[in-house]
């Protein structure tokens, strides 16, 4: 078996996925548990792209030490010294170089010639080995360059120091078996090939990401790299877990094995989705809650018979729990404790505390509280932000009625203390409440998204919003959980603002220790 190294850019290119925006907590909280799924590496972000994106790759860095931690380059020198000052401290210092190579880019974008490229990066392949044990250099839009030139890229920077050589197909144009013959053909015309990995790197715009990957390892490549779910600048990135499932499954073919444990992919989907608010389809192959759903009549009667007959994957092997009824409304602080530590969850005696709280309103209100409820009250708890003084939702009334106007009244907390109470109206429930929110903010607040997800099955389900907001100036998303969708829907609106106000403050104090 060929061992394939898994290297997870969720953070980074899986954040560039329209309308997603994690905060460093939370980047953290995926962080450590792609460190427990067995990532070999995690590109944790651009450190050079703001302040706040080095501030968490060092945060990231500094925490995980089972995965190898990397950030982003372009091939400038700022930009590398940027992704040394946040991973300096990393168990094993790897930067990930990264300039155009296909003919449209140089054209249009870059302006340079091959050998300008050839030239811009091995300076800084050199620049960057003079820091790093570990240098990747990527050819942007690989797939779509000149096969000769490619190859004259991938010896010039693998003679300039470059561990790794990860050919993207950037814009998800090439097919699995130009990808096989691509990876292939470099395999065996770089002279000094035995010297670094080849990496695949595909987007899925025609919906070929995993195909490609795999006809990739077939083709030579040692590494894949993709994010958790798929997510990623427009249609994605390859899905890992679908990669490293299909190696598993069908290893016979592949002769090839990952160190992914399989059964924290569930897990690693959930908090994933959770913290994105990019949900995840039913039928999504092997993460989507249809996955393992019979339907047909046909289907059952097999699956009761013998269950291969139309089940490939277990759900145990992508660690999905069938028992999913948990605690109760009885249940104590300490069963809550041990459930929140089998649930991966390492959180505070405090936030414990906290949780348990939450937990306990919610167990008098509803029957049965499932694993995913329990999920959903740990992963909030655990990426909570309180620091910096902010709104906090005291109460809500609406009135609703088909012959009468929404109506909202809401009282908040202001982050000076003051309490204040106001009321609105709007066509619709939620377009009441944000009406009155945003008369009780300091400045506008634009909503250009809003999206609803019940959390478990049942009537009486939590219910999880998503909204992206502009607010002075800035983009944010904000999500909210409660029993009742408009109470959601008014935490998340006020959670996306919270984060501006975070960020806003984050970004003084800088500027003050910069005086
Ligand atoms: O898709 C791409 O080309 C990239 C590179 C920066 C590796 O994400
Ligand atoms: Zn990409």
């Amino acid at each position: 078996m060929r061992k394939i190294e898994i290297f997870d850019t969720t953070l980074r290119d899986g954040e560039q996925s329209a309308g997603v925006n994690l905060n460093s907590i939370e980047k953290l909280e995926i962080a450590k548990q792609l460190e427990r799924l067995g990532v070999d590496v995690i590109e944790a972000g651009f450190p050079a792209a703001s302040k706040g994106d080095l501030e968490s790759v060092k945060l990231i860095a500094s925490t995980v030490k089972g995965s190898s931690v990397t950030g982003l380059a372009r091939c400038h020198p700022k930009d590398i010294d940027a992704a040394w000052e946040a991973l300096k401290q990393s168990a094993e210092p790897r930067v990930h170089v990264f300039l155009a190579t296909s003919p449209i880019h140089r054209q249009f974008k870059l302006k340079m010639t091959q050998d300008e490229v050839i030239e811009r990066a091995v300076e800084a392949v050199q620049y960057a080995k003079k820091k790093f044990a570990k240098v990747q250099f990527s050819a942007e839009d690989a797939c779509r360059t000149e096969r000769e030139f490619l190859a004259r890229v991938t010896e010039a920077v693998i003679r300039a120091g470059a561990t790794v050589v990860n050919i993207p197909d950037t814009v998800g144009y090439i097919t699995p078996k130009e990808i096989k013959d691509l990876f292939g053909y470099l395999s065996s015309h770089v002279p000094n090939i035995d010297q670094a990995i080849l990496s695949a790197h595909c987007h899925d715009d025609l919906g070929m990401a995993t195909a490609n990957s795999l006809a990739a390892i077939e083709g030579g490549a040692g590494q894949v790299e993709g994010t958790i779910n798929g997510i990623g600048e427009r249609a994605g990135n390859v899905a890992l877990e679908e990669v490293a499932v299909a190696l598993h499954i069908r290893s016979d073919c592949y002769q090839a094995s990952t160190d992914m444990k399989l059964n924290e992919i569930k897990r690693t989907s959930h908090l994933v989705s959770k913290l994105t608010g990019m949900i995840v389809p039913a039928n999504k192959a092997v993460i989507g809650d249809n996955a393992f759903a019979h339907e047909s009549g046909i289907h059952q009667d097999g699956v009761l018979k013998e269950k291969t007959t139309y089940e490939i994957i277990t759900p145990e092997l992508i660690g999905v729990n069938s028992n999913k009824l948990v605690l109760g409304k009885h249940s104590g602080r300490h069963a809550f404790k041990n459930k929140a530590a089998e649930l991966g969850f390492e959180l505070t005696e405090e936030k414990v505390n906290e949780a348990f709280q939450t937990f306990k309103d919610l167990a008098d209100k509803k029957k049965e509280i499932t694993d995913e409820d329990l999920f959903s009250i740990l992963a909030d708890k655990q990426t909570e932000t309180t620091d910096v003084a902010h709104y906090a939702l005291n109460m809500i009334q609406v009135q609703y009625g088909t012959e009468h106007i929404p109506t909202a009244t809401v009282s908040v907390t202001l982050p000076d203390g003051k309490e204040v109470t106001e009321a609105a109206t709007g066509s619709g429930s939620v377009e009441a409440i944000y009406n009155t929110l945003e008369r009780l903010l300091e400045g506008p607040v634009k909503l250009h998204d809003y999206k609803i997800n019940s959390v478990s099955g049942g009537r009486d389900a939590l219910a999880e919003v998503y909204v992206r907001v502009r607010y002075n100036e800035t983009e944010s998303s904000g999500r909210g959980t409660a029993q009742d969708v408009l109470e959601a829907s008014a935490r998340a609106y006020l959670n996306a603002v919270n984060r501006v106000l975070t960020l806003e403050a984050q970004q003084k104090e800088r500027q003050k220790a910069q005086v």
